[in-house]
């Protein structure tokens, strides 16, 4: 069986270590799209020199030609700029909106039947705005952020509670903005709900910290934002989709009578398989939840409607 094909738009931090990503572990073959001459291409044959070393089988191939994207069954869109020190995520708004424009119109021309993940921030924005311009089906335009934002809490829960990452399971929804709402209630180890493990104080906490997890980190690189965990986000939904696994994880997914929502992409626990989002999981929210869940839509309705797409 031949192997799947993604390709990545944007060759930059993310864009290189979601290639290295799904390389290690033999998810798809890999096309790196940059507009830097001959960056993407370097990045690919480094990683390709890696591959005997790690001893994983896959084709990572760069390139400045868009052409090259026909026939991905997944496209990744990294391209745009990332945050400094001192930056919100919607800083970068029209920078990147107009760079998504671009993007998104080559690969209509040329993966037209693809799933696109959107990676690039503000990140709720960003992927409204690809549905938008793509014409895609919505369950074929998904936003990569909860992935990543449960990841950081399952990491702060490990951490805290000094156990394997293997049996913490973390539910973040919400937009991925400092309005995220990390789900304390719907987070476990081993089955154990957290409340049963910390105070409520701890898991406030812990909350917090994952809700400015990204600006943490810009704040000690000074030069850019995030790269290794939102790669192997990336990896493990591209995984999830290329092999149908049928994993439920939150994302920003189209919803429509769902969540109560009358058409917004926002982060919630979503089923992924081959055929992208194939169903929106609705869980039940408290009160307090509902609010910060309602607070953080309204956040991303603002930023969308300023779009005026
Ligand atoms: N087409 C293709 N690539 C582009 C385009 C374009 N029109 N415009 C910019 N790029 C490329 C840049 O050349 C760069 O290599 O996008 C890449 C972005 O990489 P980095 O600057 O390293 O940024 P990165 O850390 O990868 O973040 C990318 O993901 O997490 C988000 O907030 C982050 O929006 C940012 C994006």
């Amino acid at each position: 069986m031949a192997r799947k094909k993604v390709s990545i738009i944007g060759a930059g931090h993310v864009g290189a270590h979601s290639a290295l990503w799904i390389g290690l572990k033999e998810i798809a073959d890999v096309v790196l799209v940059d507009i830097v001459e001959g960056m993407p291409a370097g990045k690919a044959l480094d990683i390709m020199e890696a591959s005997p070393v790690a001893g994983f089988d896959a084709c990572i191939a760069g390139t400045n030609d868009y052409a090259d994207i026909a026939g991905s069954d997944l496209v990744v869109i990294t391209a745009g700029l990332a945050r400094k020190p001192g930056m919100s995520r919607s800083d970068l708004i029209d920078k990147n909106s107009a760079i998504l424009k671009g993007v998104v119109a080559e690969v209509v021309r040329y993966a037209p039947d693809s799933i696109i993940i959107v990676v690039t921030n503000p990140l709720d924005v960003m992927v409204h705005t690809a549905w938008k311009l793509s014409g895609f089906p919505p369950e074929r335009v998904i936003g990569m952020a909860g992935a990543l934002d449960s990841s950081r809490l399952r990491a702060f829960i490990a951490m805290e509670l000094g156990v394997s990452v293997e049996d913490v399971q973390a539910m973040v929804i919400g937009g991925h903005a400092d309005e995220m709402v990390p789900l304390g209630r719907y987070s476990t180890v081993a089955g154990i709900p957290l409340p049963q493990l910390l105070s409520a104080e701890r898991i406030d906490a812990l909350m917090e910290r994952t809700k400015k997890a990204g600006g943490e980190i810009v704040a000690l690189l000074k030069t850019g934002s995030a790269y290794y965990a939102p790669s192997a986000a990336v990896a493990e939904m591209a995984e999830a989709i290329l092999k149908d696994k049928k994993r439920v994880i939150p994302c920003a997914v189209y919803c429509k009578d769902r969540y109560g929502l009358d058409g917004v992409f926002v982060g919630v626990p979503a089923k992924l398989g081959s055929s992208g989002v194939e169903e929106i999981i609705e869980i039940e929210l408290d009160s307090r939840e509902r609010a910060d869940f309602d607070r953080s839509v309204a956040a991303i309705r603002e930023l969308v409607a300023g779009l005026g797409l």
